[in-house]
């Protein structure tokens, strides 16, 4: 590859070549829009650290996932916001809780779009955590039952997909079964596998006030320092029942990525967390660097690392602009 016989700016000489030789293209076939669901009617409140970006009521939200859907982005994935909170979150697997019921207008409204819905339940707990809580302890075991009750009547809804997002040991053969015995056969078990403590939760957390009261989410959560653990994990997931695995968050995990794609053969789905997003949303708010051109450079990047399919709040502007 000797210079001057070979010379690499031959082929970025103009738009036309530099699109015939691109590796990587990012489509809005890969893009999965998270979604803020709350009780009430007419609300739409945005976010403050994620612009752009609301808890809607359920008519509310009616009006997004069409726009997502007309968008041509095949899926989105539901996060509730429950009016009650309790120890043991019951509103979490309650079969007329604001989840379940959002899932089943989505799907008479929009039948022909994907609907996954996140299963984890510190966005129903007092404590914010995501296992029941003993002693200060975060008890595994018994967690399990919830979360197979709570996949469970998401998938009596309609959900197409389910997203354990908790990291429980246990949980993705526990749903499994649950979904199993009760007809769910086909519903998709989407793992969110390589799940790393992160501070680039921050604003998710305000939008589904589920900070923990106490604590934090290590004892549960991956070390950002495991690298191998993270195959661990989705190995573990795969052979539980995971029909695809996830590692969250993307930009900062874009090795974990690479190294999940390449030593699994089920699809590899990477969340590009609330963090994320609002990094590039408050520079571009500055002027400090150009919004959408950094969305894309980021969404491409994560895919050339990787992923399959992307979880992004960014998934209707960059849907926007891919349809150009
Ligand atoms: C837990 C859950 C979290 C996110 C998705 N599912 C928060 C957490 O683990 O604290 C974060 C998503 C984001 O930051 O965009 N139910």
């Amino acid at each position: 590859m000797a210079f001057p016989l070979h010379r690499s700016r031959r082929l970025r000489q103009n738009a036309n070549i530099t699109r015939l030789v691109r590796e990587t293209r990012l489509s809005v076939d890969d893009l999965i829009a998270p979604l803020f669901v709350c009780e009430g009617k007419g609300v739409r409140l945005e976010i403050s650290a994620m612009p752009g970006v609301h808890r809607c009521s359920i008519d509310q939200l009616l009006v997004e996932v069409k726009e997502i859907h007309r968008l041509g982005i095949p899926g989105v994935i539901l996060f509730g916001i429950p009016d009650k909170k309790d120890a043991v979150g019951s509103e979490a697997y309650n079969p007329d809780g604001i989840v379940q019921r959002a899932v089943r207008e989505i799907k008479s409204a929009v039948p022909d779009l994907l609907v996954f819905t996140d299963v984890c339940i510190d966005e129903y707990t007092d404590h914010g955590h995501c296992g029941l809580v003993k002693d200060g302890r975060i008890l595994n075991d018994p967690t399990l039952e919830l979360l197979s009750r709570m996949a469970k009547t998401h998938a009596d809804a309609g959900a197409d997909g389910v997203a354990p997002s908790d990291m429980m040991d246990g949980r993705v053969g526990a749903i499994r079964k649950t979904l199993d015995e009760t007809g769910h056969e086909n519903t998709i078990l989407l793992s969110y596998a390589a799940k790393f403590a992160s501070a680039f939760y921050g604003p998710f957390r305000e939008a589904a006030d589920s900070t923990p009261k106490f604590g934090d989410r290590r004892t549960y959560q991956m070390d950002p320092g495991n690298r191998g653990e993270s195959l661990k994990e989705v190995w573990q997931d795969i052979e539980e029942g995971a029909d695809m695995v996830m590692v969250k968050p993307a930009l900062a995990y874009l090795d974990i990525i690479r190294l999940v794609r390449d030593n699994v053969n089920v699809p590899v789905a990477a969340y590009h967390v609330s963090g994320e997003y609002a990094m590039v949303k408050a520079a571009a708010r500055n002027g400090w660097v150009d919004g959408d051109a950094a969305m894309m450079e980021s969404l491409l990047a994560i895919k050339r690392a990787g992923a399959h399919m992307i979880l992004t709040y960014f998934a209707r502007e960059a849907a926007v602009i891919l349809s150009r």
